[in-house]
Parts: structure tokens; sequence; C-alpha cells
């Protein structure tokens, strides 16, 4: 069976980034696949976080989730604190995971940087994040590109699992589109967009009102030569923005370079924020109607109960595996 899970961080407030690398690709998939949609609060905390805020975050991002499309009567959405299993598993994963290839991870690098306190969790996330995925025995995990890493380590530790202790866990692949995976910062085509860049301009919220978003993209850096083509090498400003308008559009990169062919920059920036506009309106309105409500509290209490009996199986074949005694 095609198992999907993957998880938005309630970190910051959403960005654009995290709808094209990650939300979007959901969409497509609750129908397909079998699929578990979380809101990892425990990989949050790794970095401080403002209590209030964070509280408010988990229920904002579950709201995301269903206001861009995921139906929770498919997909399963819950919150990953609400599932001790997590935590449990990223226990018995720590034993198998060696210093030295955490010490390796690139998100542990950057983060850490030039910090000097920085928390052990910091440095064990990506050993959590491999027990989100390896719980519900995920086959697939829609991702942007920055998580690769993580992947590649969580089906490392799956297959070391495996091979001491007997096939326990299913190797999951990493889905990560060609269009959207890295959406790189208005301000700077070689920085990532973040939540964590202190220049509002860098990035577009899903809250953002219609005024923000065409601002936003009329300050967007571009190039002196006024032509609308997709290369990265030489024309990263440009090509970014086309991915952009790709995502929200649902264009081919093809179709827009000939719609620009011979006109400058100034439509294609107006255009690339009507098509942002028009998909996040209706999710706007669709998260305010949901996002302080009991439905969606029904919902993050239906889908904690769902997942939780799901991973406990997984839980007690890999305690079981180790050789933890049980007492049935
Ligand atoms: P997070 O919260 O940083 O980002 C959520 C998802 O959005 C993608 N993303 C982007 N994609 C394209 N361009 C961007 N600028 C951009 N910014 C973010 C991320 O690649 C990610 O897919 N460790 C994860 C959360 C996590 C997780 C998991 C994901 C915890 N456990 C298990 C999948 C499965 C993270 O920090 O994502």
């Amino acid at each position: 069976m095609k198992r999907v899970l993957s998880g938005i961080k309630p970190s910051g407030d959403m960005n654009i980034g995290g709808y094209g690398g990650a939300l979007h690709q959901f969409l497509t998939m609750q129908d397909e696949y079998e699929c578990f949609f979380f809101v990892p609060d425990l990989h949050a905390i790794t970095v401080p976080q403002d209590p209030a805020a964070l509280f408010r975050r988990s229920r904002e991002i579950a709201a995301y989730y269903i206001a861009a499309g995921i139906d929770p009567k498919k997909a399963t959405i819950f919150v990953q604190s609400h599932v001790p299993a997590h935590v449990e598993l990223g226990w018995l994963l720590e034993t198998q995971a060696h210093f030295g290839e955490l010490g390796r991870m690139t998100q542990f690098k950057e983060k850490s940087h030039g910090k000097d306190a920085v928390s052990s969790a910091l440095f064990t996330y990506p050993v959590l994040m491999a027990a989100d995925i390896l719980l519900y025995r995920a086959t697939h995990v829609p991702v942007g590109d920055d998580q690769k890493q993580h992947l590649e380590l969580t089906r490392d530790l799956a297959m070391r699992f495996n091979n001491r202790f007997g096939t326990t866990f299913a190797l999951p692949e990493p889905i990560i589109q060609q269009i959207g995976s890295r959406i790189m910062g208005l301000d700077d085509p070689a920085k990532k967009m973040s939540k964590s860049n202190p220049n509002r301009n860098s990035y577009i919220l899903l809250q953002d009102s219609p005024e923000e978003i065409r601002k936003k993209l009329a300050r967007a850096v571009t190039d002196s030569e006024g032509v609308v083509r997709y290369d990265w090498e030489q024309k990263p400003e440009i090509s970014n923005l086309i991915e952009i308008y790709a995502v929200f559009a649902g264009e081919s990169v093809d179709t827009i370079e000939q719609r620009y062919r011979g006109v400058g920059y100034g439509p294609f920036k107006q255009d690339i924020s009507d098509a942002v506009t028009a998909k996040l309106t209706p999710i706007q309105s669709r998260f305010n109607e949901i996002v302080d409500s009991e439905e969606l509290t029904a919902i993050l209490r239906q889908g904690a109960l769902k997942a939780a009996a799901d991973a406990s199986e997984t839980l007690r074949k890999a305690k079981q595996a180790m050789g933890l005694l049980t007492l049935d």
C-alpha cells in the first residue's frame, strides 16, 4: 500500500515556499495514497519559540491544510505532540544514529552556525523526523529540496535497524517536485524563501493581502535583460519568479516563457501577483472560517486517535525487535 506522511513546522507564519514545496503537492496525493499530514510541533521547539505563538500556529498550520483543500475524510490530520509514539520511537532510533552522521546534516550546521546555546534536540532533530516517517510505514514523503538529506538519513536508519533487528520499517522515497521545490527569497535568489528572514519583503505569506502580494512582487529583484527566460545559471531571479508563477497558475514553464516573449517584467510581475492572489484568496477565507472552530478541534482529536492507533503497531514491533520486555 502506498502511504504518504509529511508536515510543515509551526515555527513562523506560513509562506509560499512551504506551499510550493509541500502543501501544493499534498493536495494532489490524497486520492492516490493513504495520507498522514501532521503538524510537527516537537520539531518547532528545537529552537526557542514563544509559547503563546506556538499554541496559535499549530492550529493555523492544520487550518491551512484544510483550507488549501486537504479533506480530513480522506487524510489523517494530527499534531505530533498528541501522539507520544513519535518521541518513543525517536529515542529507539537515537540508539542507532551515529554522532558523526548527525553532525554532517547541513540544516543543523546552518541553524547552529555562530550560536553558542544550541539545544541538543536541534542536533537529534533528524532522528525524530525519521521516527515520524517510519512510524506510519510511509512509502512516499513529499517535501521541498531542503529535506532531501534528512530523507537519506531516514532511509539509512531504517536499513541499519532492519539489518540489525529484522525487517521492521518500510523504506521511504522522497517526492521532490521539479518545479516549486526550491522557492528562493524575493530579495536574493541564492537564499531559500524562509520565514526566518528578517526582511519581510523577501517572502510572501499565505495570509498576505492582494496589496501586500502586489507590492512584494513589484519589489522582487530581477535583472536588466528584460527577457522572461527560465535559466537558473544565468537568470536566477527570473527563474524563481517563473517557478512561483508555474505553481500558482498551474502552468508549465514553457507556456509562461512563450507568453512573455517580447514583453517586459512589469506585466509579468503583475500576472504572477494575480495568480498568487487568485489561489490565496479562497484559502484565506476558508482558513478564517475554520481556524478557531470546534470543527478543527474535532478533526485534530479524531486525527490523533487514528494516528496513535496506527503508530502503536510499529512502535510495538520495534520494541519487540530490540528485545525490550513486553508483558503480554
Ligand atoms: P519546514 O517546516 O521547514 O518546511 C515544510 C515543508 O516545506 C518545504 N519548504 C520549501 N519548499 C520550497 N521552497 C521553500 N522556500 C521552502 N521552505 C520550506 C520543506 O522542504 C518542507 O517539505 N523537517 C521538516 C518538517 C518535518 C517533516 C517530518 C517533513 C518534520 N518531520 C516528516 C516530512 C516528514 C521541516 O522543517 O519542514
